[in-house]
């Protein structure tokens, strides 16, 4: 009786109880203007979830300099064109996305409590993506996204040169930080690395290279959380009090002249269809505003 009520406040009130997290990441060289990246992360997309899709076309009103979408956006064949067509003018805006799992695979029925015992990494079974993930990344790629899958670049916000890293999913084993493996550009305004999943072998190279601000989705922040607890479980390496929210990586006072960037956790926009519920663990967008204040 509890529990079919806490599923239904779960499924029903917090599920579409949208937070917007606000937090200041000093990582700007001194005298620079600060620079607004919204963090979009998880949505999940099935069609029918119109409240998610009008919450998402209001960001637009933050007037972020930079969009970061760090993957899982869609979890049905029919939901490339509304998450598109959710984005909206943001498309019109600096840009740069990363797939997940999610993007290549349909979401499969399974326990919702199963990642209490194990994380969901072998849950792909199958090994030919299902989902339009390609005509998802097209689609942001045709509005000037930068597509930062395995791959290295520079994005110009605001008037700001910023050196991007990213690496493809690694909870199906696509990333490749090879790829990209090699210090950063001191020169750029920002040195910025995106993964869906927030791995420490992955995070620890991004360090290593002078990432400045590393920024994942994936956990849900547990998405059922104890409260005054928090999360139970974040699905992959990372540690349960850095399933969400902005932290140093690595965690702790760091060695001297240790390189520790910032890292955001998304706690991400939805859930997956067949685990319908959050508890204590909004739905999540997040403004960073960006400000001088290096180390
Ligand atoms: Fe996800």
């Amino acid at each position: 009786m509890l529990g079919g009520a806490a599923f239904a406040y779960g499924s029903v009130v917090e599920r579409n109880w949208f937070a917007l997290r606000r937090y200041e990441v000093p990582v700007l060289r001194d005298g620079a203007a600060p620079l607004r990246v919204l963090h979009i992360s998880d949505a999940h997309l099935t069609p029918g979830r119109h409240r998610l899709l009008s919450w998402i076309r209001s960001l637009d009103a933050l007037e972020p300099d930079l969009v970061v979408n760090t993957g899982d956006s869609i979890a049905h064949p029919r939901a490339v064109q509304p998450f598109l067509e959710a984005l909206g003018p943001l498309l019109d805006r600096p840009g740069v996305f990363v797939y997940g799992s999610n993007d290549l695979y349909s979401p499969a029925p399974k326990n919702p409590l199963r990642y209490l015992w194990r994380d969901s990494s072998r849950d792909n079974g199958r090994h030919v993506p299902d989902l339009p993930w390609a005509e998802l990344g097209d689609g942001m790629a045709a509005a000037g996204w930068m597509d930062a899958n395995n791959k290295r670049g520079r994005v110009k916000a605001a008037d700001f040169d910023i050196e991007v890293g990213g690496v493809h999913d690694s909870h199906t084993k696509r990333d490749r930080y090879q790829d990209i493996a090699g210090p950063t550009d001191p020169a750029a305004d920002l040195r910025l690395g995106i993964m869906h999943t927030p791995e420490p072998r992955n995070l620890d190279r991004f360090a290593a290279d002078g990432y400045d601000l590393l920024l994942a989705g994936h956990t849900h922040g547990g998405q059922v959380c104890v409260p005054g607890y928090g999360a139970l479980v974040t699905n992959c390496g990372i540690d349960r009090e850095r399933a969400s929210g902005l932290h140093r990586y690595p965690a702790g006072p760091g060695a001297p002249g240790e390189h520790r960037p910032w890292l955001h956790v998304s706690a991400g926009l939805g859930t997956s269809p067949w685990a319908p519920a959050r508890f204590a663990c909004r739905p999540e967008a997040t403004l960073l505003t960006l400000v001088p204040g290096i180390g």
